[in-house]
């Protein structure tokens, strides 16, 4: 088959890198792709944004099946254009992906089928909100409703920070994202993430993984994308993961068929799990990142199959087959980050450790012949191991032979399941 994979990241090395395991997977082309991908694949430099420029290349290399990894895209549109065009795509339709792109359309879609989550309202001018807000009190979350790359919401643990967050969102630091605000209770508890592989009501759940968000050990710091993950997540037993499906997923598929835009693609679902119950924190419509990088470290090949079995909705005879093993992904990133940091310092990767030990690049590009940074997450460090306390001991392993002066990472990452 030949695959287009649209995405440059850490979670689209590790996609590509599973794909290209796969003996289906003639030719893979990742657009625009990192010097990673590059070993996996070709790199093609395409605006991904663009419907037109996606659709003519796809048609160019004759592509049997496009995946499409970031949110961004989706919520443009690409999709719908892709499948009108007659190719087989992987990701959900523009109308969809307001699951992601909206949180008041997902906590609408919630209010209708019944799926508990924290409890809100919704403003699109400061003085109301400022009023709501006052009436609840402190802790409380302050999300801009639309996509924001991830720096839209605000855990305000007193009042003056959470009035603060409202007026940041009213005042444009968010742009057309922050033109409405969803204003939420403050859930306590553990969060973890499952992954379900959705076409309208069928499903294939396909993992579930827990990720470090504070850029320091001990999860101290400012909040980023994402410094580390592992799965599985113990926390989420197979006996909670069926009830998430019985109380969340299965409700909300069923509310989206029901309004006419079938949810088709990865479900995200993002958990709160408090005296072992499950609430819904958010959906993301794509793979997570830097959780795709273990995920993909423990399913190998037939993430490919799982993936065309969504597109061709053939998810009910599709069974993965789970190794009892761990997985687990330490970021590194550019000293500096999640604030200002320098690009272009030079990395030296090491021989990687065989079957069990990979580093996906996620911001990295070849400069005069040279490996360099490019961004603020730039490699993912990735075990397995039988167990996580193996899968930790063998990417830490492989951290400490890269060589890069500008980089950093914490050292714990796993904590809350490895602490004595
Ligand atoms: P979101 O982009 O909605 O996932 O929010 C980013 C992060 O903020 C989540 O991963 C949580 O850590 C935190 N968060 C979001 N909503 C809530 C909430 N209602 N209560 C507590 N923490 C939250
Ligand atoms: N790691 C969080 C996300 O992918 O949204």
């Amino acid at each position: 088959m030949n695959i287009l994979l649209l995405g440059s990241g850490g979670r689209e090395h590790a996609l590509a890198w599973a794909i290209s395991q796969n003996p289906k997977c003639d030719r893979l082309v990742a657009a625009p792709g990192n010097a990673g991908m590059a070993e996996v694949g070709e790199c093609l430099p395409l605006d991904i944004m663009d419907a037109d420029a996606v659709v003519a290349f796809a048609a160019e290399m004759a592509a049997d099946f496009v995946v499409i990894g970031p949110e961004a895209p989706l919520a443009a549109g690409v999709s719908d254009a892709l499948r009108n065009a007659g190719f087989l795509t992987f990701g959900p339709s523009q109308a969809a992906a307001e699951l992601e792109a909206s949180k008041s359309f997902t906590k609408a879609v919630c209010d209708a089928c019944g799926a508990p989550t924290a409890a809100y309202g919704r403003f699109d001018a400061l003085e109301p909100a400022l009023e709501y807000l006052r009436g609840q009190g402190a802790p409380i979350v302050i999300k801009a409703d639309g996509l924001a790359a991830g720096k839209g919401v605000t855990v305000a643990m007193d009042l003056a920070t959470a009035e603060d967050a409202l007026r940041d969102v009213f005042d444009g630091a968010f742009g057309d994202a922050g033109a409405a605000v969803v204003i939420e209770e403050f859930m306590e508890g553990e969060e973890a993430s499952f992954f379900v592989l959705c076409n309208g009501l069928s499903t294939l759940p396909i993992g579930t993984a827990q990720d470090h968000k504070r850029a320091f050990d001990g999860d101290e710091g400012p909040n980023t994308g994402g410094m580390g993950a592992y799965s599985p997540a113990p926390i989420l037993t197979d006996a909670l993961t069926a009830r998430v499906m019985d109380e969340i997923v299965t409700p909300t598929l069923t509310e989206m068929d029901r309004r006419g835009t079938p949810f088709e693609g990865v479900l995200y679902v993002g958990l709160m799990i408090k005296d072992g119950a499950p609430r819904l924190v958010e959906y993301n419509v794509r793979f997570g990142d830097p959780e795709t990088q273990p995920l993909m470290m423990r399913l190998g090949a037939q993430a490919l199959d799982a993936m065309l079995a969504c597109a061709e909705n053939r998810l009910e005879e599709t069974r993965i087959n789970w190794a009892d093993d761990h997985a687990l992904s330490v970021v590194m990133a550019a000293k500096g980050y999640p604030g200002s940091y320098a690009k272009g310092s030079e990395i030296e990767l090491p021989e990687t450790g065989g079957p069990q030990a990979r580093i996906f690049h996620a911001g990295t590009t070849i400069s005069d012949g040279k490996l360099v940074a490019a961004g603020g997450r730039v490699l993912n460090v990735t075990a397995r191991g039988e167990t996580l306390a193996e899968a930790q001991a063998r990417a830490y392993e492989l951290v400490d032979r890269v060589t890069w002066d500008d980089g950093f990472c914490r050292r714990d990452i796993g904590w809350r399941v490895l602490k004595p």
